[in-house]
């Protein structure tokens, strides 16, 4: 079931992948957790990864930066074995869970610039570009008029725009964003959305990790879901949305059975309704499997 955003015509047919896990396994203390993880995120695409708490999206994303142990298989950036990746600043990446300290006084503008440090020799002083660099980013992220605001003056939204800023700052190839929107508010998280359909214009290519899939509906290209440290689904949103409803309508079943066996008109079910309408495939909650 491998989908690419790449489409015939594209420029970018025939370029190495962004990112390629082929059985890839990641762990801690030399003991894998995940184990024969496959995922190929094409140059331009959006890829979301789904998977419930503790099913190793941290672990998969980190490990594509060299934060965790790679144990087994093989990972490739952008065509380059990751041991031998010399420029580390062509991913990007915003952790997980981060905001910034309330305890160090720095502006927003100190925090960006941050971002070109691992890809800037440490004898060579900031030039014009890259000062514009950091002013372009904060604009993308919607913060050009904080740039000299304290950090510690901004919301945990408008802190997780600054890591988003910082990261573009070193003009990735590609952005790893490990939970952008969680603990935003509806209204931040359309900020953020706002943020990441831009950089997907722009043809950023991104592997977000996210536990809300309605806030970047129209975004992303692929989804792959994570289960107990295996790759449990790959495909469009729209196979998401059927696979979605096939296990639900399987869930349903099941729970029926004893006391409505009469009902057995399931082969003649429409698929889900929210795929037929207008609407799209992300709307709504993904997560009503359970009802
Ligand atoms: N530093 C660590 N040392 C040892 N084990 C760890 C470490 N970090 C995570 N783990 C373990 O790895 C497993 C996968 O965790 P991971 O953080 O990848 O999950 P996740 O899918 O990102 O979950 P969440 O949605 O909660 O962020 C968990 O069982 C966790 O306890
Ligand atoms: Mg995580």
């Amino acid at each position: 079931m491998r989908v690419t955003a790449v489409h015939q015509d594209s420029p970018l047919r025939g370029a190495p992948p962004a990112i390629r896990l082929d059985h890839a396994s990641f762990g801690y203390g030399g003991r894998p957790f995940t184990e024969g993880v496959n995922l190929s995120v094409a140059q331009g695409e959006v890829v979301a990864l789904l998977g419930p708490n503790g099913s190793g999206k941290s672990t998969t994303v980190r490990g594509l930066l060299g934060l965790t142990d790679h144990i087994a298989g093989s990972v490739e950036v952008l065509g380059t074995p990751l041991q031998d990746l010399a420029d580390r600043s062509r991913l990007g990446y915003v952790p997980q869970r981060h905001t910034l300290s309330s305890s160090v006084r720095s502006t927003v503008r100190e925090v960006i610039a941050t971002g070109q440090l691992a890809s800037r020799p440490w004898w060579r002083r900031a030039t014009a570009a890259d000062r514009a660099t950091v002013t372009e980013a904060a604009d993308t992220v919607g913060l050009a008029d904080r740039l000299d605001s304290d950090v510690a003056t901004l919301s945990g939204g408008q802190q997780r725009r600054v890591l988003i800023a910082r990261a573009l700052a070193s003009r990735p190839d590609v952005l790893i964003m490990d939970e952008p929107t969680a603990g935003v508010d509806a209204a931040n998280q359309v900020v953020l959305a706002t943020v990441l359909r831009r950089l997907a214009a722009l043809g950023v290519t991104m592997l977000v990790v996210t536990h809300e899939l309605a806030a970047l509906r129209g975004i992303v290209d692929r989804i792959v879901e994570m289960d107990a440290g295996h790759v449990s689904f790959d495909g469009t949103p729209r196979q998401y949305a059927e696979h979605r409803a096939a296990v639900s309508r399987a869930a349903d079943a099941g729970h029926h059975h004893h006391y409505d066996v009469h009902h057995h008109d399931d082969e003649h079910d429409e698929p889900s309704g929210v795929l037929l309408s207008g609407a799209g495939p992300m709307d709504g909650p993904v997560e009503d499997g359970e009802s």
